[in-house]
C-alpha cells in the first residue's frame, strides 16, 4: 500500500523555484513509475487534471493519452480551451469525446439533485471506460487527486466515484499532485506554463452547469445559464475582479415570470447572480459590489440571453444559503 500521507518533510510549494524543484522531481519520478508504457486520464480541463496533464506531457509526452468528455454542462468556451492548449499548444495525444446529447438525454426530466449528479457521474464513468475499451496497452490511469481529496473522502475523486471503477479502468494509478494543497497546484501550473485562466480558475463542481440550472435541465435554461455566466464572468475580467472576488457564477432556476420588451409582454426566466467570498467554502459572504456594474450586468444578460426577462441579485450569506443552488 502506498503511503497516503504528505510527508512531513515536504516543503509548501510557494515560489517558481519550490514548483521548478517539484517538477523536476516528479518528472523523474514519473518516467521511473511509466516507462516506455501508456497512461491515460480523464482531462476536465480543471486546475487538478490539467496540472496532471501537463506533468504527464513534459514526462512520457505522447505516452500519456488524455480524454476529454464533453458533457454538455461546461462553462462557455471550455471543451474549446482544452484542445487550444493541449492538443495545438502541448502536442497532447487528446482523444475528444462529444458526448452532449448522451448526458441531456439521460437527464431529461430528472428533477432531484442528487439523481442529477448520479446520472452524470455513472454516465461519465461508461463513458470514459468506452473510450478506455478503444484503446490498446494501456498500463496505467492518472488522477488528479489532490491531499484534500485524500484527507476527506478517499483517494478517487468524488463526483467520479460512482460505485468504484469499472474493470475497463482498473489500472495501475498515477497521482503526482496528491499531496499537493490547492494554492500548491497553482503555482505548479504557472510554472508549467498554462494559461491564468485554468491555473486561477474558480472552484466549479464536477456536475458542472447541471447544479446551476436547478430542476430537469432542458436545453434552452442551460443555454440561459451559459450564456449569463459568460457575461458574468467577462464583465468581472473587465473590472479588475476576477481573481479579487472568489467564486461568481449564474444560476437560471425553474420558474417563469412575467415582463415586457418593445412593449410586448413576455413570460421568461429569470437569471440570478451570485458572487460570494469566503476562505474556506464552509462559511461565505456575499461580495460588495458596485451597483453600476450590476445594473450593467442586468442589462445586458436581459439582452442578450434568450428566455430571459428578469435579473435577481442573491444577497444570502451561507449560512444560511449554500454557495450553489441545487
Ligand atoms: P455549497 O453549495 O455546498 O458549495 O456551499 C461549497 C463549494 O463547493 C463547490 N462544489 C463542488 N466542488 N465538486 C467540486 O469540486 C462538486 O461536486 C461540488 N459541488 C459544490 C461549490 O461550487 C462551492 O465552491
Amino acid at each position: 500500500m502506498e503511503q497516503a500521507r504528505r510527508p512531513e518533510s515536504m516543503a509548501r510549494i510557494t515560489t517558481p523555484a519550490l514548483a521548478q524543484a517539484f517538477i523536476d522531481e516528479q518528472i523523474a519520478a514519473l518516467r521511473a513509475q511509466i516507462g516506455d508504457k501508456k497512461v491515460l486520464l480523464a482531462l476536465s480541463g480543471g486546475v487538478d487534471s490539467s496540472v496532471v496533464a501537463a506533468l504527464l506531457i513534459r514526462a512520457v509526452g505522447r505516452q500519456l493519452v488524455c480524454v476529454h468528455v464533453n458533457h454538455g454542462l461546461l462553462r462557455k468556451g471550455e471543451p474549446e480551451q482544452v484542445i487550444q492548449v493541449f492538443r495545438n499548444e502541448m502536442d497532447a495525444n487528446l482523444i475528444y469525446v462529444d458526448a452532449v446529447d448522451r448526458f441531456l438525454d439521460q437527464l431529461a426530466g430528472v428533477s432531484d439533485p442528487e439523481q442529477k449528479r448520479k446520472i452524470i457521474g455513472k454516465v461519465f464513468i461508461d463513458v470514459f471506460a468506452e473510450e478506455a475499451k478503444k484503446l490498446d496497452g494501456i498500463s496505467f490511469l492518472a488522477q488528479g487527486t489532490i491531499y484534500p481529496d485524500i484527507l476527506e473522502s478517499g483517494p478517487v475523486k468524488s463526483h467520479h466515484n460512482v460505485g468504484g471503477l469499472p474493470p475497463e479502468l482498473d489500472f495501475e494509478l498515477v497521482e503526482p499532485v496528491k499531496f499537493l494543497y490547492k494554492d500548491e497546484v497553482r503555482v505548479v501550473g504557472k510554472a508549467l506554463g498554462l494559461p491564468d485562466g485554468m491555473v486561477y480558475r474558480q472552484p466549479f463542481p464536477g456536475p458542472g452547469l447541471g447544479v446551476r440550472c436547478v430542476g430537469a435541465i432542458t436545453r434552452d435554461r442551460l443555454e440561459a445559464v451559459r450564456e449569463s455566466d459568460a457575461i458574468l464572468r467577462e464583465e468581472f475580467k473587465k473590472n479588475g475582479l476576477e481573481g479579487k472576488v472568489w467564486q461568481y457564477f449564474t444560476i437560471v432556476p425553474d420558474f417563469k415570470s412575467t415582463g415586457i420588451t418593445d412593449g410586448l409582454r413576455t413570460y421568461e426566466w429569470p437569471v440570478v447572480i451570485r458572487a460570494v467570498n469566503t476562505v474556506d467554502a464552509v462559511t461565505a459572504e456575499v461580495a460588495e459590489l458596485d451597483f453600476k456594474l450590476m445594473a450593467h450586468i442586468v442589462e445586458r444578460i436581459t439582452h442578450e440571453v434568450k428566455g430571459v426577462n428578469r435579473v435577481l441579485w442573491d444577497l444570502t450569506p451561507k449560512p444560511t444559503g449554500t454557495i450553489e443552488w441545487e
